[in-house]
């Protein structure tokens, strides 16, 4: 492979200075300070076994595969408000006023430029700090613009976008996402099927920087803009940030599978009172979530194959946004189940979670491995980093894979495979001459 070490400095343009960003670069610069570990992150504390168990070679991740240091990122990020990192994070009341004073210095260098942005697309949202021009190329243009005085400004060697603003409405891939020529003829016709992320994701890859989708959006997920990483050779990923809920569903869902217990109905409730709630709180964004939250268990189950365990399952997922509880979200799960002879049981599961707690070590991973991936000129959709999403982005002939164990096999195995390194197949060594 063509593996080129990282050198120099990485960008990290992302797109939405809200809640979760602030809280992976006040997070990332107390990790650099020693002033907190990098707990939830697989880069950074996760090890991989290399070679045989009597071997005992278990280095960790971000060693073994040359990951970026933290010291070397640098962080760029655009919004619809003006306010600096540290405005924003005190206005998302993620952490606390000590952690935040902590991070100062980090978090007040990071303002963000004008979004490219649409309301028709975020209902329950607008802001003052915006781009204007006479059509979506240009907008492109000036976003394009936007990376290259970064670029010069911070003397990146690489850079990569990662998608943390508000989730965009509900919208189905169409004739005008269908091939990049049609695609670029949309921008320069301003057509409105084409959301102010394909316009940042778009320009990314115009750039040379791989995209990474956070939220459930359509975005990258279109033939035009997967014609356009090919040609550009650049990793893309999404979609949607796997937290909270859906996380403990990939978890539990795999388990129950394997013991062959039917499930009969999975409610899932949640209330949340931060932006990201006021913004779900708009029945089209609403069901852009519901639509990623509610693919895993069908995926899991796989009710076609196990008919008599699954083929009746009821899943119900509600997002209510209730504004007293802010970021710390609250999920319920009710998961009616039944075992031997048809018996009926149920698990109920309240997870008192904080969503950009559990999502900030998410995004540091995924802008650790697309850079990886941009070193190992992986190009197209990068599969092996399902583990991060709730609804993972495949080639269009596949189904994606939710099983979280089976995620973390595959993307284990990747870095073995990128490595140079012999895949481990789990199977004991007692049982054949290998
Ligand atoms: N926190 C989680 O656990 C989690 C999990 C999965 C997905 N997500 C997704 O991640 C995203 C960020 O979540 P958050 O809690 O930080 O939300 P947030 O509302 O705190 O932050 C989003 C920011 O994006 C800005 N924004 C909106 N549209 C924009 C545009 N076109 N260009 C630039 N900025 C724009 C908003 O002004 C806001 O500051 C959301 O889409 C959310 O659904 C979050």
């Amino acid at each position: 492979m063509n593996f080129k070490a990282p050198k120099g400095k990485l960008g990290v343009l992302i797109p939405g200075l809200g809640a979760v960003s602030t809280t992976l670069i006040a997070g990332v610069d107390a990790i650099i300070n020693g002033q907190s570990a990098p707990i939830g992150s697989l880069t950074q504390m996760g090890t991989i076994r290399l070679g045989k168990r009597t071997e005992n070679r278990s280095p960790k991740i971000k060693e073994f595969a040359h990951l970026a240091e933290l010291k070397d990122l640098v962080f760029g990020a655009w919004d619809i408000f003006q306010d600096d990192a540290f405005r924003a994070a005190s206005k998302a009341q993620v952490l606390s006023p000590q952690d935040l004073e902590q991070a100062r210095v980090a978090l007040e260098k990071v303002k963000p430029m004008k979004a490219v942005f649409d309301q028709d697309y975020v209902k329950n949202l607008d802001g003052p700090h915006k781009k204007a021009a006479e059509n979506k190329m240009a907008l492109a243009e000036m976003l394009m613009d936007d990376i290259k005085s970064f670029r010069k400004t911070n003397k990146t060697t690489r850079e990569v976008m990662i998608w943390c603003a508000s989730t965009e409405i509900y919208i189905e891939a169409s004739d005008v996402h269908s091939s990049l020529e049609k695609f670029e003829q949309g921008l320069v016709n301003n057509d409105s099927r084409i959301a102010p992320s394909m316009i940042y994701a778009y320009a990314a890859l115009k750039s040379g920087v791989p995209f990474f989708n956070g939220a459930p959006n359509l975005t990258v997920d279109i033939p035009a803009i997967i014609e356009l990483a090919k040609q550009t050779g650049l990793p893309v990923a999404g979609k949607d940030f796997k937290t909270g809920q859906t996380l403990i569903k990939t978890i539990l869902a795999p388990g129950l599978k394997s013991r062959m217990l039917g499930v009969e109905g999975w409610f899932s409730t949640n209330i949340l009172g931060n932006r990201d709630g006021e913004v779900l709180d708009d029945p089209s964004s609403f069901k852009t979530k519901e639509v990623s939250k509610k693919g895993a268990l069908d995926y899991i189950l796989q009710p076609d194959m196990y008919p008599e365990l699954y083929k009746d399952l009821y899943h119900k997922v509600r997002i209510n946004y209730y504004p007293p509880r802010g970021d710390a979200k609250e999920g319920w799960d009710n998961i009616d189940i039944f075992g031997w002879m048809g018996y009926k049981m149920q698990i109920k599961v309240d997870f008192l979670c904080r969503d950009s707690i559990l999502a900030a070590p998410i995004v540091l991973d995924l802008v650790l491995f697309a850079d990886l991936a941009l070193r190992h000129e992986m190009k197209g959709i990068q599969e092996w980093l399902s583990f991060y999403f709730k609804s993972p982005m495949v080639p269009t002939e596949l189904y994606p894979e939710h099983d979280i164990f089976i995620q973390l096999t595959k993307l284990k195995n990747t870095l073995r495979w990128m490595m140079g390194e012999e895949l481990i197949t789990h199977l004991g060594n007692e049982y054949y001459d290998g």
